[in-house]
Order: C-alpha cells, then structure tokens, then sequence
C-alpha cells in the first residue's frame, strides 16, 4: 500500500478541526500531545527534554520483570496500535518487522489489533492471525523482534459493529450482540461511509466466534508470539457486549452484569485453555464513550465482576487503558492479582514511572510515544527529548511516519 489513508480522512473528524477528534484518536484520548512547538527535529517538532525520573522510580521500571513464561527487559510495555500498513489479504506488511523490531527494547510490544475471523475486521488493511500466510507473515516479526531481545503478545482484535462491508474480505456488514448502529462513519477504499446496522449475531454464532478467538490464539503462537492480549477495550465487539446501549440481547450474553460480560469471560477461557493462561492477557478501558457506547449506572459493578472472574484465571496480566475512574481503579487493582498494565492516555512524559513506583501497576503502556521513538526506552533512560509523533502518517501510508523515526544516534549524528 503507498497510500496514506490519513490524507483522505481515514476516520472521520480526523484532519477536520481540532476540536473534532477521530474514532482513532478518540481512542488515543491524546489529540494534543505535549511538545515544546520551538524544538525542531526530524519529523518538524521534538518533544521537551524531561529531567530523570527518580533514582527508585528508575530502578523498578527499569529492571527486568517475569511475565508468565518470559523475563521482560523493562516494565514498559508499547500499546497496541493500528497502523493500517498490512496487505489486503491481511498478511502483514513488509516493513512490519522492521517497525516492530526497531521498538523492540520495550519489556513487552502488544501488536496492532489484529483480527482473529473475517468477521472480526473493521478498518482497511489491518492484519489477521486466520490463514497460513497471516501466520507466516506474523512469523517473520516476532523472530526480527526476538532477536532483538524483545517480547510480543499479539493484539486479538474484533471490531465487531466498528466495521463496513467495504473493508472486509467477504464484504459483510459488521456483526454485533444487536442490530444498532455505532453512529460513525469509516473510512473505506471509495472515502467515508456510514457504517451501517450490523447484523446480531445468533447465540450460536457467539459461541462460534469463542472459538474463531481460540483458533487465532493458537495461530499466534505458531506464528512465534510470546502471548495474546484480548482487546476487550475501546468499543469493539467485547465491549460491545459490556454496553447495555449496543447490546439489547434477551439470551444468556445479554441483560444481566454477568450475563453482558459472560463473552469476555469465555473468550479468555477459551484461549487460556488452548495456549495457556501464562500467554493469555485482556485489554479492558472502563467507561469509554466512543462511538455509542454507554456502559451506564451498571458498568464499574460490570467491571467488578468481570476482573473477579478473569482473576480466577490466572492470565497472564490485565491492561487497562484508565478513562479516569480512580476508585473503580483502586477496586481493579485489589481485585486483580496478577500483572496489571496501565495505559493513561496522554500521560505526560514527566509522570512516566509513577504507576510503577506507587505499586498501583506491574508495568506501564505507552502509545504514541513509542510509536515516535523507536529508542523510548534509552531517551526515556538518558533523559534526551522525545521525537514527536507525525498524526498524518498514523494509518495507512509508507515508511513515512512509519519506519523512519530517527534514533537518539541518528539525531546526534547528523
Ligand atoms: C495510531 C493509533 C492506533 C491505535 N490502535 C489501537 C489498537 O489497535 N488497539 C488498542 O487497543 N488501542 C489502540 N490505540 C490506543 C493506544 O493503545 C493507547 O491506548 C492510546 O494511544 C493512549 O496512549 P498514549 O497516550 O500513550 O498514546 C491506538 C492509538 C493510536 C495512536
């Protein structure tokens, strides 16, 4: 793919104006990170140079740390992130080892979200983990990101009703716990459509996509990955269920707290069961309100139940992307026994740590951060001002924005 979606308005909003945010950036929760606009550097802007963290906090995130079978170099952790850039097929995109390789010095890269069916698609050229030549093009990242040292988990992602018939191989519309829209529009190969009604899925298709999660699991490790991370976050399919606004099932996956959180439950079984729950891990982002989805009164109580649950699992760690519910935090925290990884969408640089120290999480996520600094983890070491991330160059598109960040050596070389 040569061309950069971003120009033509990959998600809606994006470009438009700033008080208009893209699904995708919505899903950031960072529209404006924060730069110092009189640095210059290679992609236009750098980033401010931020003092040490602390001796302690350097100490703990620095260090290495067990995580299920593998020992991390670090407890920073890349978050998952679309980029768009993978071939129509769903095989990953060339140039994918060398991105991932190249950020590989982070304890633990989570893939872009990747789909586990054809169902399961949403957005144009994003990768699956389905098909033999989905397993060998995931073969060839994993082994570039190894031999760097580095750790991956595989990013399972359902878009579920955030899907159009256009982006998909078999050019169905989404499927979704009910027939109601998300109220958005996508970018498609002809521009932006409205996505339309997903169709419901049968209570037999649930228990089906349960095991198209299995199989994509099992995929994944053939394809060389340490471990999986089920995207329960950011208003897809698992999410989707949570929401009493996009799910009005009458079955045992709707109405009741347990009955709406049962999928996300299953779907970690399931995959626990086929791979191990050392390898098993779910993204959840309590309270989000992308694109129609209102959890309601009932959702920290879903969330509740739901950690309860997934902790009796013994999954490998729980990644919460925080939407700024801080007691229902504190309770995920108790109730959670493992590894928690935290993600603070826009997080400043300066507070990089504090999670860490504090004990409130194992290991922290950071975005677009390491998406602009392939290096992150000796920047954030020396002290040394950030690259910027180029937004244009997010989704689709070439090495532009893509590979080409420059290092720390590259910078001070030239
Ligand atoms: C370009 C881009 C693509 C993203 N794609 C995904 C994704 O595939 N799966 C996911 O769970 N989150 C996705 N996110 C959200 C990030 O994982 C993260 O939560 C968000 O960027 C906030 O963290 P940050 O401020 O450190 O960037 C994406 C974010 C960006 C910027």
């Amino acid at each position: 793919m040569d061309q950069c979606y971003a120009n033509y308005h990959l998600y809606p909003g994006a470009g438009a104006h700033d008080d208009d945010a893209s699904p995708r950036e919505a899903e950031a929760g960072a529209r404006k990170p924060p730069s110092d606009p009189t640095a210059t550097g290679p992609h236009g802007r750098l980033g401010p140079a931020a003092p040490l963290p602390k001796e302690t906090i350097v100490n703990r995130l620095f260090d290495p740390v067990r995580l299920g079978r593998h020992t991390l170099q670090n407890r920073l952790v890349m978050a998952p992130m679309t980029r768009s850039r993978a071939q129509f097929d769903g095989t990953p995109g060339e140039p994918a080892a060398e991105y991932y390789a190249q950020r590989a010095s982070v304890g633990l890269i989570v893939t872009e979200g990747t789909q586990p069916s054809a169902d399961g698609q949403g957005y144009l050229a994003t990768p699956g983990i389905y098909t033999d030549a989905h397993v060998a093009g995931w073969r060839r990242i994993t082994d570039a990101v190894h031999a760097k040292g580095g750790h991956v988990f595989v990013q399972l992602m359902h878009a579920g009703r955030m899907s159009h018939p256009d982006n998909t191989p078999h050019r169905r519309p989404g499927v979704a716990p009910s027939a109601i829209a998300p109220g958005a529009g996508m970018f498609t190969a002809s521009g932006m459509q409205d996505i339309p009604v997903p169709r419901a899925l049968a209570t037999a298709e649930v228990r089906q996509t349960v095991q198209d999660f299995r199989h994509a699991a099992r995929r994944a490790i053939e394809a060389g990955a340490d471990g999986v991370e089920i995207h329960g976050a950011n208003a897809y399919l698992i999410q989707q269920f949570f929401a009493p606004s996009a799910n009005a099932r009458t079955d045992a996956y709707g109405g009741s707290i347990e009955n709406r959180a049962r999928l996300a439950i299953e779907v970690a079984a399931a995959i626990a069961g086929e791979i191990g729950a050392e390898r098993t891990a779910i993204r959840l982002s309590p309270g989000t309100t992308l694109w129609g989805i209102d959890e309601g009164a009932e959702g920290p109580g879903l969330y509740r139940h739901l950690v309860a649950e997934l902790d009796g699992l013994g999954l490998a760690y729980a990644h919460v992307v925080h939407n700024g519910d801080e007691s229902l935090l504190a309770d995920i925290r108790k109730l959670w026994k493992g590894m928690l990884v935290l993600n603070r969408p826009g997080r400043p640089r300066a507070d990089i740590g504090t999670d860490v120290a504090s004990g409130l999480a194992d290991l922290e996520a950071y975005g677009q951060m390491v998406l602009a600094n392939p290096d992150f983890v000796a920047r954030l070491k020396t002290g040394a001002p950030m690259n910027e991330a180029d937004r244009a160059s997010y989704f689709g598109g070439t090495s532009k924005g893509y590979t080409d960040y420059p290092s720390l050596r590259k910078v001070q070389a030239a």
